[in-house]
């Protein structure tokens, strides 16, 4: 069985938890593409050449989820060719056997137009700021000021820019729980799992 879901939305909006728990949920494999993007940016040298030859040794260091690697990612993504060089992977992982759960920016757009489900998960930049912060910690205003700095590098650049699908169901997270919209996120895959 080959089937999709395509979660997208903004950094710190809760895409990852709602990812993961919808995963293990239905058995279905998970990618957080951010990941991809943010070891390219770590990686230093020339971010092309980077992403052209990306090891999981790149995907296995330790300092991957710092805001240092957030910002790095951010801006190796606006490089169409760092792009190019990361879509067959994606594109393979999301058609595997079995299901797959793809989390990013571009999934329901570009990557992966035809997918089963598409969901936008997104929150008020305070509330993500806030998240964030609770997780790496340090002056709260930074981590405000970089939130809505990546929000804007990634909703304005010119190549797959952050947006939702329209066809994508939007769940806004800023007052709900994560147990209410892993039950939104679940709903909407069980209604396209069985019509
Ligand atoms: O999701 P995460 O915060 O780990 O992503 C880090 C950065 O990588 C994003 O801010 C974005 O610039 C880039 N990214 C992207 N496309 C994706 C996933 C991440 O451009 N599919």
């Amino acid at each position: 069985m080959n089937f999709t879901v395509a979660i997208d939305g903004p950094a710190a909006a809760g895409k990852g938890t709602i990812s993961r728990a919808v995963a293990a949920r239905f058995g279905f494999a998970y990618l957080d593409t951010g990941a991809l993007y943010r070891a390219v940016g770590m990686k230093g040298g020339d971010p092309i050449e980077a992403a052209q030859n990306l090891t999981t040794d790149d995907l296995a260091r330790d300092d991957l989820r710092s805001l240092a690697a957030g910002q790095a990612a951010s801006q190796v993504a606006v490089i169409p060719e760092v792009r190019a060089a990361l879509l067959a992977f994606q594109r393979d992982f999301a058609r595997r056997p079995g299901g797959a759960v793809l989390d990013g920016r571009d999934i329901g757009t570009v990557i992966c137009p035809q997918a089963e489900v598409k969901l936008y998960v997104t929150a008020s930049s305070e509330v993500r700021a806030h998240r964030r912060w609770l997780e790496v910690g340090g002056d709260a205003a930074i981590v405000l000021a970089e939130v809505k700095e990546r929000d804007a590098r990634d909703m304005g650049r010119a190549d797959a820019p952050l947006r939702p699908a329209a066809d994508a169901l939007v769940i806004d997270t800023s007052d709900l729980s994560i147990e209410a919209a892993v039950e939104l996120a679940c709903a909407e895959i069980a209604r396209h799992l069985r019509p």
